[in-house]
Formats: C-alpha cells, structure tokens, sequence
C-alpha cells in the first residue's frame, strides 16, 4: 500500500479542482470557511491546506442535503462527497484558482463541530496579536499564515538539499549544555539528579560545532534551535532557529561561496527570484562611514558626508567643539525635492535629542538671489548660514552633491555616536520618505568588524574593559594576531556578516584553532586562566588534541523567511512564537513553580515584592 496524497477519507484537495475535473466524483473533508443560504440552496465554501473550493447542497441532487448543510457553522469539520461541476456562466469566481468549478455535494458528514471562531479565518482581518496567539490552531488556518509555514518548509528542504550536495554531515548537538557566550543571559535547567547544579541551553551551538571540527566530522550543519534570554523585538524571540555551519581547511572565501549558492537558490527556487552572485563585500569601517550603521540598507541612497575636511576651521561653535576633541560633523542629504517644512525640520532635532544627541542642525538648498554663496546658483538657507563662510556652504553643496530643494542635516559629535545617530535617521528617514523600493534584494556581506568592543556598564558608560564584538572564539586579523592587546580598539577580527535589505541576517568567522592564542584572548577579555579552565576547558583540551583550521556561520532561519515572506516580525513566521514579553498566551507559559517540584530540585524561592499591576 503506497500512502495517498491527501488522506484516505479524501479523493482530492480542495484547492486543486480544476475546469477539466467537471464530471469527477470526489471526496472532500476540510474547514466550513463561509455559508450562504439561499432559500432553496446552501453554498459552502470548503476549506483545507490546499485552497478553497465552493460546494452546493442543492435539493435537486439528494434529499435533506440542504437542511444538514443549514445545521453547518463556520470551521466545523466535514467530509463531503459530490461531483465536480463548471459553475454556471456568470457565477465564476477568477479570484479563485478553483473559481470555474464547484462541488455539487451528494453527502455530507460532520466530522467535528466548532465553537464560534474567535476571529474570521481570512487575511485582511485586524487581530489583537495576544488573540491570534491564544487560538493559534485556528490563526495557522489564515491562508497568510499557512503560506509562511509552507515557504518555511520548503526553505528548510532546499538548504538540506544545498549542504548535502556540498558533503555537509547534519550532525545534532545536546540542548542541555553548559552556558556559551554569545552575549545574552542563559536559560538555566536545574538538574534534579545533581542538585545544586544546572544545565543552560545553548546560545547556539557554537562550542561543540568546532569540536565537531576537532573530531574530524570537516563540514558539519545542523537546523540548531537556540536560546537566548534578552529583550525581546520584531526580529527576536527567546527560541529561535538558525543554520548552523561549520568547516575544516578553508577560509572566508568557502563560506562566501556556500552561502551565496545557498541564499540563490531559496531565492530562485522559493521565490522564482534570480539573485545576482557574488555579493558585495564591504568593510565593517566604510559601513560605518559610509551609512552609519553594521548592516547597511543598500535600496536607497542617503549616505552620510563627514564634513569635517570641509569644516576643518569653522567658527560655528558646535562644530568646532566637536572637531577640537577629535570627533566628526556629519551630513544627511535628503534629496526630496522639496523642502522639509519647518514643523518636520523640528520634529527630526527632537528626534534626535530623544536619542542622547545635542540636536541637529539644518539647511534647505535654495536658490541664491546674487550667485555667490554656492555653486550652480544655490545657496543654504540655514539658521546656521551667517556662521558660515561662502567657501564653507560651496565646500557643505559640493560634498553633498546637492541640488536645488534638497535638505542638509547635520550633527556633530564623538564620531563613532554621530555616525551611528545619522545612522539612524538615514534608516528613519528613508521609511517616512517613502525612498525604500519594494520588491528589492540587496544582499551583502560585512566583513572584518573590530574584534573588540569597549564594555559598558547597564547605563551604557564605558566601564573601562572590553568585549568581544562577534564571541571569543573568532580569529583576529592576520596583522594583529600578535599585538591585539596593545591596541585593541584597531584590531579586526576574521569575522563578517551577510546582510539584506538592513537586517543581520547571518554571523561567523574564522575561529582560533591555536590553544595559546584563545588562552590570550580569554585573559585580554579579563577570563583568568582558572575561569577558561572551569568555563572553556573541555574547548581548551579540544584546541590541544590536533585541530584543522576552521570557520563557519550561522544564518537565521527565522529572519531569512520573514524577509522572503514579507514579514515585519519572524512572529509571523514561527508557528508557536512567544509574544514580546517572552509569553506563550496559548500555554500559558511561563508558568508558576510547582512547589513539589522544586523541592525535588532542592531549591527555594526567594520572596518577591507583589508585582504592580
Ligand atoms: P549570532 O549570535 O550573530 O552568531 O547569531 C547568528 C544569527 O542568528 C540570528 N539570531 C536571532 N534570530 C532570532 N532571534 C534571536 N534572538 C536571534 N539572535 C540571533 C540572526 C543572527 O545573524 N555562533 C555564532 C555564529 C557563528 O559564529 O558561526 C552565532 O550564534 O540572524
């Protein structure tokens, strides 16, 4: 027996009926999507994975159909049994795939009833997201929500296709491991048959994918979940799934390869989307320089201007300040025509004050009444102006490239927050512009960021100390391999990201493979040789028992198929997420302690303040 492609209680799938079926005998079973009674005749619409097709219980076919069709209420479950028939002429439906046909019903069984439906189970109804959540048996039957879950696996399938073809062994890693540092907080799991003790779920499976390496396994991937206890937001969620790779005796250019073979063909076998290969590569630095930001949106334009050649000897106190203590003015050229009025101009300094910055400063490219003060017959109009010299607002036009109607921001500061800040407003301004084409791919790769960042406190002040910018394990630069303690803040790492559309959508590097150089980084990162030992000891003995040189990386699955779907949240993508507060509604999860079983763990509770509500 060879099993049947829709079930046995079913001949065919609702949504694949098609004009040149009329005349079939089929078997149907699904969700009543919708009713109409008219008079005599009872249209259903039938419901199920593949599609809708509309079903007639018609008197003329069978005795008592139409009043069992009349007990029917939305998403009761039935079986139907009938023949295909072209719809009358008029009555078709092009919407539908199955709009020529419909099923003139001969039974019809109930299968299981339905209470009446929280919301409708369409696409273009607005649903509180806690609702949708709390029924999400009934959510998943939204065509849209179906949809995502078939490119979701569909996606799943053409990556397996794409690591095998390559040699990749899928090979599982524990999930109840010791924490590994990825930057956020571990979800602990208390042991109960070693009190005192706890596992933590993988961050990712980061450490055991180069033990992995050590263990000769040469090219490993894995659909890993990982775990990651942190503020939650559209594109993260406490549970999440990545791709995860790693490979023996290559370099930069091997992950490059595989990936760009990998994200080409989800695209054209996903989305019928040719992606043009390779991708472009930029540095971490002109990134940073160029858009203010490590993954830059390439849809549109609106690059940063570092003024600061040009303002080199301003009087404008703000700049010059700034410039004194070595900082940078930054410039954002808002090309659109027309000038932003005076109540929007004040609405983005705001904006920015919100964000720590002291302001912002603005100019309109106006005509000039004598020619004189730009070139091409334009001039700033600014509160700024008369602090400028004519050179300065030619030397501001031409490093903008500015055109009559367009408007200059500027901010100065500390260079690395300037850019950042401008950063910021490039993004926010490019959505409330309207200046991000739809229907775009704009992949590219992020290489060679800082291998260390400065720590901070909870309050964001520098405490002093440093941090790894990807995690501990990532290859410094060839040229500060030696010396990365001595000037930290210059190094870079082997480490790159592949970007699109402004969204992290991967992470790697190349990682040490030499025992004493990760021993260095551990005690530049402040991890005495005793804590490695206690913390990283089985990587250590792993890095002194023959290792090949390896690297690898970690593609988001949640957030490579909300891009694909069109998806602002991976939420959307996940078929049982957690909403922002880290809550299941459907479960109910997190749920109290069950005081017996934490007596079982030998642990106790410490009192908490009644929680405000
Ligand atoms: P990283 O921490 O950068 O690298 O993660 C890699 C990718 O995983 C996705 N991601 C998330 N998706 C949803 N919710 C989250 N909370 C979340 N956090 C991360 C992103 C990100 O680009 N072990 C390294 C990889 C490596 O070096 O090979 C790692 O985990 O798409």
């Amino acid at each position: 027996m060879s099993i049947t492609p829709y079930g046995a209680m079913r001949s065919h799938g609702a949504g694949v009926l098609r004009a040149e079926d009329a005349g079939s005998e089929v078997q149907l079973a699904g969700w009543i999507a919708t009713r109409r009674d008219h008079g005599g005749v009872v249209f259903l619409d039938l419901r199920d994975r593949s599609g809708v097709v509309q079903v007639v219980a018609d008197p003329a076919v069978a005795a008592g159909l139409v009043e069992a069709a009349q007990r029917l209420r939305d998403e009761w479950v039935v079986r139907v049994v009938g023949t295909v028939r072209p719809r009358p002429e008029g009555m078709r439906n092009p919407k539908l795939p199955t709009g020529d046909v419909e099923v003139a019903a001969s039974a019809i069984e109930v299968l299981s009833e339905s209470r009446t439906p929280p919301f409708p189970v369409e696409d273009d109804v607005e649903v509180g997201e806690d609702l949708r959540l709390l029924h999400r048996y009934v959510d998943l039957r939204r065509p849209r929500m179906a949809r995502n879950l078939a490119l979701r696996s569909q996606a799943l399938s053409v990556i397996r296709s794409v690591m095998e073809r390559h040699g990749f062994l899928e090979v599982e890693t524990p999930q109840l491991t010791r924490p590994t540092p990825e930057g956020a907080r571990d979800f602990l799991v208390p042991s109960r048959i070693r009190p005192r003790e706890s596992y933590a779920l993988p961050q990712s499976p980061q450490l055991f994918k180069q033990l992995l390496m050590v263990g000769g396994v040469e090219r490993y991937y894995q659909i890993a979940r990982c775990f990651r206890d942190e503020d939650l937001r559209a594109d993260r969620q406490p549970e999440f799934t990545q791709l995860d790779v790693e490979l023996s005796f290559g370099d930069e250019e091997d992950v490059y390869a595989l990936m760009e073979e990998l994200y080409a063909e989800l695209w054209s076998t996903c989305l019928g989307v040719e992606l043009p290969t390779p991708f472009p590569r930029i540095t971490y630095a002109e990134a940073m320089a160029r858009f203010g930001s490590d993954k830059p949106d390439l849809r549109y334009g609106l690059e940063l201007v570092d003024l600061s050649a040009v303002l080199a000897g301003t009087g404008v106190g703000v700049f010059s300040g700034a410039l004194s203590e070595g900082g940078s003015v930054v410039a954002l050229c808002v090309p659109v025509g027309a000038p932003l009025t005076r109540r929007e101009l004040d609405g983005w300094v705001d904006w920015a004050k919100a964000r720590g910055a002291g302001g912002l400063a603005w100019g309109v490219v106006e005509h000039s009444e004598d020619g004189a003060d730009g070139a091409g017959g334009v001039t700033l109009r600014s509160p700024l102006a008369k602090f400028l010299t004519a050179e300065e607002i030619a030397g501001i036009l031409a490093a903008c490239g500015a055109a009559l109607g367009d408007t200059i921001l500027f901010a100065a500061g500390a260079t690395d927050a300037t850019r950042t800040l401008m950063g910021a407003l490039r993004v926010a301004l490019a959505a409330e512009r309207g200046l991000v084409p739809d229907g775009e791919w704009r992949f590219l790769w992020v290489t060679e960021p800082p291998m260390f960042d400065a720590a901070t406190d909870r309050a964001g002040r520098p405490t002093g100390g440093w941090v790894p910018n990807h995690h501990p394990f990532t290859a410094p630069g060839a040229p500060y391999v030696d010396g990365f303690e001595s000037d930290p803040g210059s190094a870079t790492s082997r480490a790159y990201d592949i970007v699109l559309n402004g969204v992290e959508l991967a992470s790697g590097s190349i990682r040490i493979h030499d025992a004493e150089l990760q021993r260095r980084v551990f005690r530049f990162l402040g991890i005495s040789d005793e804590d490695a030992e206690a913390k990283f000891g089985f990587l250590l003995r792993g890095l002194a028992h023959g290792v090949p040189p390896h690297g690898g990386i970690a593609p988001g699955i949640d957030r490579t198929i909300m891009l694909m779907a069109g998806e602002d949240s991976i939420r959307e993508v996940i078929a049982f997420p957690k909403t922002q507060s880290g809550a299941c509604p459907l479960t109910d999860a997190p749920a109290p302690y069950d005081e017996g079983a934490l007596t079982e763990l030998g642990l106790r509770l410490i009192p908490q303040p009644p929680r405000a509500t």
